[in-house]
C-alpha cells in the first residue's frame, strides 16, 4: 500500500503512545536494523525525537557516524521479526536479508526505510551532546510517510522479559482538552 506524506510536526500521533520501533541505518554501504523501545517526543517544530541507543549495539556507531536513521513503526503482525531483530547483531547478520524485509529508498536520508512497516520517520542527528553521557541521540524528523490504512494499526508495546502488549481501544476525551492538545 502506497504511503502518504505525514506532517513531521505531528509524528507524536504515532510515537507518543510508546510503540516498539525498528531503527534502520546505513553506514559505509551497509544497511542495518535494530529494535528500540526507549524513545520520546521532545518537540513539535522542529520535530525532535530522543532515542537511547546502547553503545554496545552495532547501530550505535553507525548512526553516530552517518548522523542519520529511519524510525519505522511495525504492527503486531511483525512481532516475531521485531523480537528476532532485537536479538541479533549486524556483526553477524544481514538483517534485511535474514528477515526478508524490503529496504525502500527514503526521501531525505540515505538510510533505507522498511517498506513492510506502517510508517517511516526519516531522521537526522540534531544534537549529539547527550550521546557520550547517556547514549541519548536527539533526532530531527525531516520526512514522514504513513500507510493510509488502517487508521489505528495494532502496535507493539514492550513490557520487558520477552513480553509485548498490543494497544487497545481508542478513547476520545477531546472535550476536556481546553489547555493542551
Ligand atoms: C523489545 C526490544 C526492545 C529493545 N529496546 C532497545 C532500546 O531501547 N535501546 C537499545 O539500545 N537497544 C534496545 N534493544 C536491543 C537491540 O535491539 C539489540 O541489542 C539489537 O540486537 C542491536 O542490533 P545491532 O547490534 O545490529 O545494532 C531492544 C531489543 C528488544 C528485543
Amino acid at each position: 500500500m502506497k504511503k502518504h506524506n505525514w506532517p513531521v510536526e505531528n509524528v507524536r500521533h504515532w510515537l507518543e503512545p510508546g510503540p516498539i520501533v525498528l531503527i534502520s541505518s546505513r553506514w559505509q554501504e551497509q544497511d542495518n536494523i535494530m529494535t528500540l523501545g526507549w524513545h520520546t517526543i521532545l518537540e513539535f517544530s522542529p520535530s525532535l525525537v530522543g532515542c537511547m541507543i546502547s553503545a554496545g549495539n552495532a547501530s550505535f556507531e553507525r548512526i553516530r557516524q552517518s548522523g542519520e536513521c529511519v524510525i519505522n513503526l511495525p504492527d503486531v503482525t511483525m512481532a516475531d521479526t521485531v523480537a528476532k531483530i532485537g536479538n541479533c547483531s549486524a556483526d553477524t547478520t544481514d538483517k534485511f536479508a535474514a528477515f526478508s524485509l524490503t529496504a525502500e529508498k527514503s526521501q531525505q536520508v540515505s538510510a533505507p526505510s522498511i517498506a513492510e512497516c506502517h510508517a517511516n520517520f526519516e531522521c537526522r542527528l540534531y544534537d549529539d551532546t547527550m550521546i557520550k553521557r547517556y547514549n541519548f541521540f536527539i533526532f530531527e524528523v525531516v520526512a514522514a510517510r504513513v500507510k493510509p490504512e488502517p487508521e489505528w494499526p495494532q502496535t507493539l508495546h514492550y513490557a520487558g522479559d520477552g513480553v509485548f502488549r498490543t494497544d487497545g481501544e481508542v478513547i476520545d476525551r477531546k472535550k476536556w482538552f481546553t489547555k493542551v492538545s
